[in-house]
């Protein structure tokens, strides 16, 4: 089969950068993302590259060359599968909130309802590509839907998982340490890897069964937190013994055997991936009766709800068992440097925990905007709409956000947090002065010399 054309669909946080690659190394296809979501497509096609949906750095650059060229983004869905020969599926694929695995499980609906708009528009045969993270055996359920469409169409179904990091997904997605392709049409598979083909080198594009790479995408996430959550697992007890956790973690980590990344101690992990898939992970083994398996792999997603809880006690206890009518400033509200997501961040944790404490707290985060830190508050329903708003406040500026606070807390790893001027924020604090570092990333003796009380994780 000959692919000239493709559409994604979900033009999110992978179907537009990833679609945007993909278009940038492959001037000959055409590339359509669709959305529901009419605001995120206008947002998409904004003249002003800053104004896209999500930032991310270097992600502007790339639709600015191929946007209009060979790269659009559109709510025309049904048009847009059927004139295409290749359809990736990026939709969300959340925790479900209701019924039967609620607080566990993926909710398949998105995905089952793009399966079935397939279904019910395609004239052509189409190869369908699983790019969101899907429970191992999905395919099944969408080759289910797709081949009982009463019509002579036929679809191959391909497994794509996508290992980009946020913040770093275009490097990621230019260089990548792999592509994964699982399926069982061989032609279908190389359609695919000619795509990637173009500036991925062979020998870095895997072919397996579909079930492997169903699979390996939530593997490769479970490992990836499994290590957080070990390094902050030492994190506690090196703050008992007086051991460095950045020491602990440089020195194990130049053991070639388990590598360097990945040993960052934090405040916790956050995005929107990790713990959704892990527990999405323990639902499967639980679903096979594999407790064993099941009750390792909480124990990733369930000592990170520790550490976040920690370090809000931590800050409790320190101010003097009480953070009533305190203001606490916090740096940082996204999950991870360089995005504008906050989905599943520790802030939002760590806030709600010191506002039942009844703490006022001030907001600085370079790049997530006032109304999405309400609005994740408010998510949560541990509190009224009119009390998140009256207790925490949001500034488009660190200083004011800073002024007259009794604490500082650090939840993101923004670079220019660390060239702020330190010396006029102690200056304008109330005293003593506490600075709360959830990702060791001030230097702690300028700041103990500067005259704050500084603690941070694991020292
Ligand atoms: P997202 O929420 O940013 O984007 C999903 C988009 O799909 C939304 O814009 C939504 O409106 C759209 N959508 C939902 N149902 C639709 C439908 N029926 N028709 C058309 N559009 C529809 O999600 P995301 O972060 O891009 O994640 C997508 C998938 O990729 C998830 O399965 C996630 O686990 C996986 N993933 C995410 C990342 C990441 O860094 N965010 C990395 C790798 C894999
Ligand atoms: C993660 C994986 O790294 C990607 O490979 C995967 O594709 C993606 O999930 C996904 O499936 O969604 P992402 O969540 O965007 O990517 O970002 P990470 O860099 O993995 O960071 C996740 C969280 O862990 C962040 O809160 C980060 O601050 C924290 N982290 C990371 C640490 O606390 N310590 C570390 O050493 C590394």
């Amino acid at each position: 089969m000959k692919v000239t054309k493709i559409c994604c669909i979900g033009a999110g946080y992978v179907g537009g950068p990833t679609m945007a690659v993909i278009a940038k190394k492959n001037p000959n296809l055409r590339v359509t993302v669709v959305d529901v979501n009419q605001d995120r497509i206008d947002a998409w096609n904004n003249p002003d590259v800053t104004n896209l949906p999500i930032y991310e750095p270097g992600l502007g650059d790339i639709i600015k060359e191929t946007r209009g060229r060979n790269l659009f983004f559109s709510t025309e869905i049904d048009k847009t599968i059927d004139e295409s020969e290749m359809i990736f599926i990026s939709v969300n694929t959340p925790t479900k909130t209701y019924g039967k695995g609620k607080g566990m499980a993926a909710d398949l609906k998105y995905v089952e309802l793009c399966a079935r708009n397939i279904a019910k528009v395609a004239t052509t045969n189409k190869i369908v590509v699983e790019k969101s993270t899907l429970p191992v055996r999905t395919a099944q359920a969408i080759k289910s839907i797709l081949d009982n469409t009463g019509s002579a169409v036929k679809f191959s179904i391909l497994s794509n998982p996508e290992f980009l990091a946020e913040g770093t997904a275009i490097q990621d997605l230019l260089n990548p340490d792999r592509v994964l392709i699982g399926g069982e049409s061989e032609e279908a598979i190389e359609v695919l890897a000619n795509i990637y083909a173009s500036w991925v080198p062979q020998d870095k594009i895997l072919r397996t069964n579909v079930w492997s790479s169903e699979l390996s995408k939530l593997t490769a996430n479970a490992f990836l937190a499994q290590r957080i959550s070990s390094i902050n697992a030492i994190s506690e007890l090196c703050e008992k013994t007086e051991a460095n956790v950045n020491e602990v973690a440089k020195a194990i980590g130049m053991d070639s055997r388990i590598g360097p990344k990945f040993l960052q101690a934090s405040v916790g992990f956050g995005g929107s991936c990790f713990q959704k898939d892990i527990l999405n992970l323990v639902y499967i083994a639980r679903s096979y009766n594999l407790h064993a398996v099941a009750d390792y792999w909480e124990q990733v997603t369930t000592f990170n709800d520790h550490q976040k809880r920690r370090f809000a006690d931590h800050i409790v206890n320190t101010l003097y068992n009480t953070v009533s009518g305190k203001k606490i400033g916090f740096l940082g509200w996204a999950f991870k440097k360089d995005t504008n997501d906050t989905r599943e961040s520790a802030a939002i944790y760590v806030a709600d925990y010191l506002l039942n404490e009844q703490a006022n707290i001030s907001v600085y985060d370079p790049k997530v905007p006032a109304k999405k830190i309400q609005s994740d508050l408010n998510y949560l329903n541990t509190r009224s709409v009119s009390e998140n708003e009256k207790q925490i406040t949001t500034f488009n500026e660190p200083y004011a956000a800073l002024k007259d606070t009794h604490a500082i807390a650090i939840l993101t790893e923004w670079d220019e947090f660390k060239s702020y001027d330190w010396k006029k924020i102690y200056l304008n604090m109330k005293k003593p002065a506490f600075i709360f570092d959830g990702r060791n990333l001030l230097d702690k003796n300028k700041m103990i010399k500067i005259g704050f009380e500084y603690s941070s994780i694991g020292q």
